[in-house]
């Protein structure tokens, strides 16, 4: 039995595709179409999981949409008529939209795909749920969902037993976790929805001073829910802006311009901020872990990628066990749809853990190589994965930026050793290397560790053989190690660690073993394959192109090892074949090399 689970038209669009309970393949659709946080319809995500699983859309039985339309738009026109006519702008920009085709997203995918299948809903929070909890370790356990809002709700926790998840409390809009860290994050002048990161990375920098003013903006209760002070808010009336001037009067300063100087004000503000929403998630999972005696927490939505929180929660909140999937925010509910349907609502066995994150495309080296040949690469094969390796190590460990691409692409936001950047975190400075050979990023956001796993207790504050594989949660770098990794420790001690394991991430373990056996550290620095403002690589001519146009030092793309780069480059020679995406769902064809 084949389910397609679909998210989009909201944050990142992205597919998932579950066969007879197991994820055959997921994608984000901003990998594929190239345009970072794509919302539209995901179409070649979807098609790619078509082809991975070597189906057509008409042998797929089910398909799922993660929210249900028509709760959301009586939410949004609610709210409307609830702040006329302040929300005037928002009806303009609202209206055509749901008018246009939201109304009838059941209709618009079917045409889509070119399917008149029955598209079934599932709801936000429980979408959200469901990608963690359904693909969980656990048999048992309390799930907890936070983000903007879905529908009408914005937090909401449950229990997850077997194939059920039954929710138990919610917290409803205006009154939102995330939509205060949106605003927090906006008043720092950073993108919503994208640089959430920015305000945790800052946080460490600054001191909490500001947080009895945000008391004023948030009351938060002892069980951890919330009210804003609606009246220092604007997302109630307006589609673009989180915040009002009156929030900006109680911090006694204007929002920050984008790429303006940051001060001790903003850094303040990060960590002031950041300290009310670890406050609250902690105060949450404290009173779920209260109430329903479990030992096991699932994290979900936006708010579960607040990695800083999430480390928090699994030392104080008394829940043994924590499992966060690494498509935590809304991409993730493509994923959560289809289990949902197929083990919730159709009582399909649960077969499947998520265990890694790579469920994108592959290229064989074949493909690879004719990618680099079209592009007119100088490229080295090296046969001897052994050699490979050793040579990959030597050259991390002689200081170079190694884009490293190797099997299945990740799912989520995270590049976890598929789809990364490598480098050496024994020198202080690897960190101003990759920004200013790639990354272009602000100087306080830090990089973070891959270790082996066996072995990252030796390296950070954490039990021997803690299984950490998506990089969401944060955890202290020993003491006695700080100095020894110094590129990924960041300001407060911490690394964003990600334990590697050769069941896994097989050639990935072997490599950063072999930086081990020359170095005697099993640490490199991992950042995701991409230039500041653009997805993650998907193909080998996205990373071929990438390596090109910036200051990355190597390219290991499966066997072939570039290190020359031409001095003139033309990319429209590997440009995509021109096989309709239409085509495709039809014949299953691969997303194959563009
Ligand atoms: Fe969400």
């Amino acid at each position: 039995m084949n389910v397609l689970g679909i998210s989009c038209y909201y944050h990142d669009a992205a597919a998932a595709l579950v066969r007879d309970g197991v994820l055959v393949a997921a994608g984000e659709e901003e990998r594929f179409n190239r345009q970072k946080h794509y919302n539209g319809f995901p179409a070649e995500a979807v098609a790619y999981c078509l082809a991975e699983a070597g189906i057509t859309i008409d042998q797929v039985d089910y398909i799922g949409f993660y929210e249900k339309p028509l709760v959301k738009f009586n939410r949004i026109l609610e709210t409307i008529f609830a702040y006329w006519p302040l929300s005037y702008r928002a009806w303009l920009k609202a209206l055509p939209l749901w008018l246009g085709h939201r109304l009838h997203i059941g209709r618009e995918i079917q045409k889509k795909l070119g399917a008149d299948r029955e598209i079934l809903y599932c709801q936000h929070h429980l979408s959200h749920a469901a990608s963690a909890f359904l693909v969980s370790p656990f048999e048992e356990a309390a799930v907890i969902s936070a983000d903007g809002v879905g529908e009408w709700t914005t937090t909401a926790w449950g229990v997850g037993r077997g194939c059920d998840i039954t929710m138990k409390k919610e917290i409803r809009f205006p009154h939102s976790i995330g939509l205060l860290f949106s605003a927090i994050t906006a008043y720092l002048g950073f993108q919503v929805n994208d640089a959430e990161w920015k305000v945790m990375g800052l946080a460490p920098y600054g001191r909490p001073r500001y947080v009895d003013r945000f008391r004023e903006v948030v009351d938060i209760k002892g069980d951890g829910s919330i009210r804003l002070d609606l009246r220092y808010f604007a997302h109630t009336y307006s589609t673009t802006r989180t915040f009002n001037r009156r929030w900006e009067r109680l911090f006694g300063r204007p929002q920050r311009a984008a790429e303006a100087d940051l001060t001790d004000f903003h850094r303040d503000i990060a960590r002031s901020g950041q300290q009310i929403i670890e406050e609250i998630m902690v105060a949450l999972a404290r009173h779920v872990h209260r109430e329903t005696g479990l030992k096991n927490v699932c994290l979900a939505g936006g708010v579960g990628l607040n990695c800083v929180a999430n480390w928090r929660i699994r030392q104080e909140s008394g829940f043994e066990n924590i499992f966060i999937q690494p498509a935590a925010g809304d991409s993730g509910g493509a994923l959560g749809t289809a289990f949902y349907l197929y083990n919730s609502v159709l009582k399909g066995p649960r077969v499947f853990q998520m265990d890694h994150a790579c469920f994108g495309p592959s290229f064989t080296d074949k493909e690879i190589e004719a990618a680099l040949r079209q592009a007119g690469a100088v490229y080295e094969s090296i046969a001897d994965e052994e050699e490979l390796l050793a040579r990959t190590a030597r050259m991390i460990a002689d200081g170079k930026v190694v884009g490293w691409f190797q099997g299945r692409m990740e799912f989520g936001q995270r590049a976890l050793g598929a789809r990364s950047l490598l480098a050496d975190p024994r020198d202080a400075k690897t960190k101003d290397l990759i920004n200013a050979k790639v990354k272009f990023r602000e100087a306080f956001r830090p990089f973070a560790p891959a270790v082996l796993k066996e072995r990252v207790h030796e390296y950070f504050d954490v039990p021997a053989g803690m299984d950490l594989p998506f990089m969401l949660l944060v955890p202290k770098v020993c003491e006695d190690k700080r100095a020894v990794i110094p590129a990924v420790t960041h300001e407060d001690g911490t690394g964003r660690v990600q334990t590697v394991t050769e069941e896994h991430n097989g050639r990935y373990y072997r490599l950063i073993r072999a930086f081990a056996e020359l170095t005697g550290v099993p640490v490199v620095v991992n950042t995701s394959f991409n230039v500041r403002g653009e997805p993650i690589v998907c193909t080998p001519k996205d990373a071929y192109n990438t390596f090109v146009n910036t200051g990355i030092d190597v390219l290991v793309m499966g066997r072939y090892v570039v290190t020359e780069k031409p001095a003139v480059v033309d990319f429209e020679a590997g440009a995509r074949r021109s096989v309709s995406l239409e085509a495709r769902l039809r014949t299953g064809e691969s997303v194959g090399i563009r």
